[in-house]
């Protein structure tokens, strides 16, 4: 059983072949997917997977490069959704200084927001980072954002800060970067993070892992990261399939 923690099936790139994107996840031991809505069109299409598929779980929020077209009937209808029964996360939300559309002052406060409301809902958050670790490990602090824990997405930084984001309640996914030759970083976390803090995840359709980096990704190559991350730990991909899937079960209130 794998679990894929973080998916945009939601995205137009499977438009065409959606069925068999899941067909392909279900033969290579998929058992759950969490995808992720970060803006209407998308945690729409997120909610009508969730009706049709009983494996497939949403995510909902905002995303920070949007954050300045997020509204308050934005904020309402997230909440609102946060109470159906398949949502199990808010996010993806945070901050992302590599793009410049929303002022970074504009994506903080939204991403505060963000924090608060899944407080209120008592929902784990799902936490999306380029470029800004030093403003997002200030605000999860000041937010006292381990009161409900989450998620941090295609986690690429040091040990040293996941370890700080294991002590404020967070959980470290690894995705297709893991399998790159040049993710120095990310394997020293696959080894020194204990299991019972990571998690797997793709970020289809990007972050494609090798052997397949370049081409559009699916959750049927999840078990390339859990692979990984087995041969990094010197265990074997079962145990890493069964714990990142026991965590992600856990975090996410899902029993079965
Ligand atoms: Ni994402």
């Amino acid at each position: 059983m794998l679990f894929d923690t973080h998916a945009h099936l939601n995205a137009v790139q499977y438009d065409e072949d959606l069925q068999e994107v899941i067909q392909r996840a279900q033969d290579e031991g998929v058992s759950h997917i969490v995808v992720v809505g970060f803006d209407r069109p998308t945690i729409e299409r997120a909610m009508e997977l969730t009706e049709e598929y009983d494996f497939i779980y949403a995510a909902v929020g905002w995303h920070p490069v949007d954050a300045i077209d997020m509204t308050e009937e934005d904020l309402q209808w997230i909440k609102e959704l946060a109470s159906h029964p398949k949502v199990v996360a808010i996010g993806e939300m945070g901050l992302d200084y590599y793009w410049d559309k929303s002022p970074k002052e504009v994506q903080k406060e939204v991403f505060r927001k963000q924090i608060a409301l899944a407080k209120e809902v008592k929902l784990p958050i799902i936490i999306h980072n380029r470029d800004a670790t030093a403003d997002i490990v200030q605000i999860l602090k000041e937010e006292n954002a381990a009161e409900v824990g989450g998620i941090m997405h295609c986690f690429s930084g040091s040990v040293e800060v996941a370890k700080q984001c294991i002590d404020m309640n967070f959980y470290i996914s690894l995705g297709g970067p893991v399998t790159f030759k040049n993710a120095k970083k990310a394997k020293e976390v696959a080894k020194e993070i204990p299991l019972d803090r990571l998690l797997i995840e793709t970020d289809c359709p990007y972050l494609t892992p090798h052997p397949f980096r370049g081409k559009r990704n699916e959750p049927s190559y999840v078990k390339y990261v859990a692979e990984q991350i087995a041969e990094l730990k010197e265990i074997t991909v079962e145990e890493v399939a069964k714990a990142t899937t026991e965590n992600a079960k856990k975090l996410f209130g899902i029993s079965r």
